[in-house]
């Protein structure tokens, strides 16, 4: 393909990315937005495939055609409730393609020399470095995930002082590899480098603890983007720069949101081990005393007599795979005049966005779906607030003690309202491990049982009254 003709495709491919960004920001744009990254990646990959660089198609099909079906299998299969660690891994392949594009480009640099050979070694070294973060952080973050790996921060003595340490020597080992002109001594101090950031991006996972992860995912999300920027700086693609670039950026924006949403600083995340000095006293003790069940009639009628009432989406409902059932129940309180919303904390679930997804897949009007901050302010004015599956998002303790391990963390105050009904199996705590303090509440009523299962009773009871 001629190069001017790639350059036109690649620009157009940039500007599918940019407009599938801006897509993916809103619900009802969220189709097209998707639609425009299928269409820019299928331009970029069939022009960059069919570049003069590239000749043994042969190779490419043995790598291709297997990852696409492994790929294409995976996708289809995973369920929401696995979508983060997929997501994960996926960051982590980045992650490796940037260090062994790093090792390659070292290798074989063409035909530069002298300046431009000194920048292509500072970008192959950068790349590399933060290529190998992005990837053992990314497999970490993975397995914690699945919970391969236990959640809890794994917190050396001076742990900080030791990502400094390593950060220093990885950036002496740098300047030494960039400026020297034996190509043996420069390999093995790359090596030397993906080691000790390997490690680093280990180390910096390890000492996360599952509340926190959220942040995490997104940083990694972010770290994957800079990785194949590098590597575009590497290969010396446009493309690769401009939508790693975006990658990067966006990705850095939603992990500002993200720490907005935890109350945590974006710092303390990039330093690692965040979210456990804070506080400093004991662990906050598990609630104890009596809770009042509720069955599903009695809350058929509660909310059917109700003028408002809101619904608290939290990871429950998405194991459950409740939506369907819920959206079902929304409509039949709307036919009787009840006024129903959603209420979406940030980091509700297990990725950003994950209830809004199912809440659209079961065809829940976008226009009652609120986020946090808009609906905060509504909940002492609603009668009643049905908490489905969620339990982190809605304790009380992250606002009135200071030594819980999610102190600080903004929540849906949903103990405001009239009545709460919460809907879960157990009395067994959310992702963070804290206790609750909201089921031994005046006003809440504890409706136990699978929520799939609940709703459907719901269902049944507001269509018999
Ligand atoms: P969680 O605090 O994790 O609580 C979910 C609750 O759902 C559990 O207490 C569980 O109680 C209940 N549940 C599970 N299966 C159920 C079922 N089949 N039917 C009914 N209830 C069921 O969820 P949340 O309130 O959505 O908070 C999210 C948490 O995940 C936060 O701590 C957040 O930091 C973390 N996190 C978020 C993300 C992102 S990006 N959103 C990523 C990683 C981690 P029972 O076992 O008693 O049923």
């Amino acid at each position: 393909m001629p190069a001017n003709l790639a350059t036109i495709i690649y620009l157009a491919a940039a500007v599918l990315f940019m407009l599938s960004l801006g897509g993916l920001s809103r619900q009802e744009t969220a189709r097209r937005g998707t639609l425009c990254g299928i269409v820019g990646m299928v331009l970029a990959l069939v022009t960059s495939i069919w570049s003069e660089s590239v000749g043994l198609y042969g190779i490419v099909a043995l790598a291709m055609v297997p990852s696409v079906l492994i790929g294409a299998g995976l996708a289809m299969r995973v369920q929401m409730t696995g979508m983060p660690q997929l997501v994960a891994l996926l960051h982590s392949f980045v992650g490796a393609a940037a260090v062994l594009v790093g090792f390659a480009s070292y290798l074989d640099p063409g035909p530069l020399e002298g300046a431009a050979l000194l920048v292509h070694h500072i970008e192959v070294y950068i790349g590399v470095g933060i290529g190998a973060i992005t990837f053992t952080g990314s497999i970490i973050a993975c397995l914690k995930l699945h919970g391969s790996m236990s959640g809890k921060p794994l917190l050396i003595p001076g742990r900080h002082a030791l990502n400094v340490l390593v950060l220093l020597t990885t950036i002496g080992l740098g300047i030494w590899m960039v400026t020297t002109h034996d190509h043996a001594t420069g390999i093995v101090l790359l090596g030397i480098a993906t080691v000790l950031t390997s490690l680093l991006g280990i180390h910096m996972v390890m000492a996360i603890g599952g509340a926190d992860m959220p942040v995490v995912v997104s940083m990694l999300n972010s770290y994957s983007g800079w990785a194949a920027a590098a590597a575009g700086f590497m290969l010396g693609n446009d493309l690769l720069i401009i939508t790693g670039a975006l990658v990067g950026s966006s990705g850095a924006i939603l992990s500002l949101i993200m720490c907005r949403g935890m109350n945590r600083s974006l710092a303390n995340v990039i330093l690692g081990g965040f979210g456990t000095d804070g506080g400093g006293g004991p662990a906050a003790d598990m609630p104890e005393g009596e809770v009042q069940p509720m069955d599903a009639v009695d809350a058929a009628t509660l909310m059917h007599n109700a003028s408002s009432v809101v619904i608290v989406p939290g990871y429950g409902m998405a194991v459950a795979q409740a939506q369907h059932a819920l959206a079902g129940v929304t409509q039949m309180l709307r036919d009787n005049n009840v006024t129903v919303r959603f209420a979406i904390h940030p980091v509700a679930g297990r990725l950003p966005g994950h209830m809004n997804v199912l809440l659209a897949e079961a065809g829940i009007p976008y226009d009652i779906v609120m986020e946090m901050d808009e609906i905060n302010d509504d909940l002492p004015d609603t009668d009643v607030v049905l908490v489905i599956g969620a339990n982190d998002i809605v304790n009380p303790s992250a606002e009135d003690d200071p030594n819980s391990p999610i102190a600080g963390m903004p929540v849906l105050q949903v103990w405001k309202s009239g009545t709460v009904v919460v809907m879960k199996r157990s009395m067994g705590t959310g992702y963070a491990g804290v206790g609750n303090p909201l089921f031994f509440k005046d006003n809440t009523r504890m409706l136990f049982g699978d929520a799939k299962a609940s709703v459907d009773a719901i269902a049944s009871a507001i269509s018999a009254e």
